[in-house]
């Protein structure tokens, strides 16, 4: 079977990085083509650790290029500058794969916390890339809305028990997530001295993830959940725990209902205890517990934030809209110790 050619726009960011790794020993997928805002560097002179292993060029981003060289790209890019390019691809015939939140909600959300958005007409044909709820639609798709970190995590561990939920509790979800979910550049909250054996809330009731989840969980269950979402930061590099609260109109047996409804899920493990960060660290496993005080349920859930919060469910995707195996590339072994 002949090699699919791919793009990464984004190649210098965290998540272009865990792109770059993923898709150098994919056994279909080629890197043809990678880029950054400036280009006419390395691949090893933006990343040390690719030296010796990967050192193509790196071009300055420019959509007519990617599609000479690629059928799918994948956009590791901030959002407003991912739209732009999606558009213009699209228009080329060329596949993406988007990781930013352009694509993600609906037009009326997305402009209220994010900014107007620029390529109304492509909005409506992206299919939100969780493969547990969205597969046949991945398959038939072009545009792929790679879901945020902290929405997988969180919107994995409530959909089993979404028709059992009672509809007038609110969801409760507090989350925690390592530093290299806020991208490479420095913010105040990311130096070393504000972080390092530190931990703390923010954007608390308010954070961009708030609505996307709470938009999928509607658009799931045909009920408008109340979703109050905390995020905290963690002193860690990569890792992302979610725990959820939530109650049930009927007392139900949460472990059984969860484990029926991942028995067949490739990339979610229903776990007996309390889940960690560690054993997903490194793979693209979402690891689920479940635990219950009658109607009261506990539903803890991790993820690596680069990988199966962003790049290695990406790569899943792309999987998917070629026709491949969804496992193909995709990483499983844990960075343990
Ligand atoms: N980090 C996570 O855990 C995570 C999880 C899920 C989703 N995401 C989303 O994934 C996207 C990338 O995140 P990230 O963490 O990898 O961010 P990042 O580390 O800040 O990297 C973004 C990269 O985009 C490049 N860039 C910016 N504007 C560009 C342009 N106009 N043309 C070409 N390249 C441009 C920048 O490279 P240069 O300035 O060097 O060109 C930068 O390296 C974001 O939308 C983010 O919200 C991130």
């Amino acid at each position: 079977m002949p090699k699919i050619d791919v793009a990464i726009i984004g190649a210098s960011g965290y998540t272009g990085l865990e792109l770059i790794k993923i898709l150098i020993n994919h056994p279909h997928f080629t890197i043809r083509y990678i880029a950054t805002s400036e280009g006419g560097v390395s691949a090893s002179e933006l990343h040390p650790s690719l030296a010796c292993v990967f050192e193509q060029d790196v071009q300055k981003a420019d959509a007519k290029e990617v599609a000479k060289h690629a059928t799918l790209a994948f956009l590791a890019l901030p959002h407003k500058a991912a739209m732009g390019f999606a558009k213009e691809l699209l228009d080329l015939h060329v596949k993406v794969v988007d990781l930013s939140a352009d694509y993600r909600l609906e037009l009326e959300a997305y402009e209220k916390h994010y900014c107007e958005h620029e390529d109304k007409e492509h909005l409506s044909e992206a299919v939100y890339g969780l493969p547990e709820i969205h597969k046949a639609r991945i398959q038939n798709a072009r545009l792929i809305a790679n879901p945020g970190c902290y929405p997988t995590a969180s919107i994995l561990g409530i959909l089993p028990f979404l028709p059992y939920l009672n509809k007038e509790a609110p969801i409760f979800i507090d989350a925690k997530s390592g530093v290299s979910g806020a991208g490479k550049k420095l913010t105040p909250t990311a130096h070393f001295v504000a972080i390092n054996e530190n931990m703390f809330a923010y954007n608390p009731l308010k954070h961009r993830h708030e609505p996307e989840i709470a938009e999928k969980l509607r658009q799931i269950s045909a009920h408008a959940f109340e979703v109050n979402f905390i995020p905290h930061l963690l002193p860690l590099t990569r890792g992302m725990l979610v725990s959820s609260y939530l109650q049930t109109d009927e007392t139900i047996d949460a472990k059984a209902v969860l484990r029926a409804y991942y028995a067949d899920a490739t990339f979610v493990r229903v776990r007996e205890t309390p889940v960690e960060i560690k054993a997903t660290a490194g793979t693209n496993f979402c690891d689920i517990f479940v635990t219950q005080k009658g109607k009261s349920l506990f539903v803890s859930s991790a993820i690596d934030n680069l990988l199966r919060g962003a790049s290695s469910q990406a790569v899943v995707n792309a999987n998917l809209m070629c026709g491949l195996d969804e496992t193909a590339g995709i990483p499983m072994i844990a960075y343990v110790p």
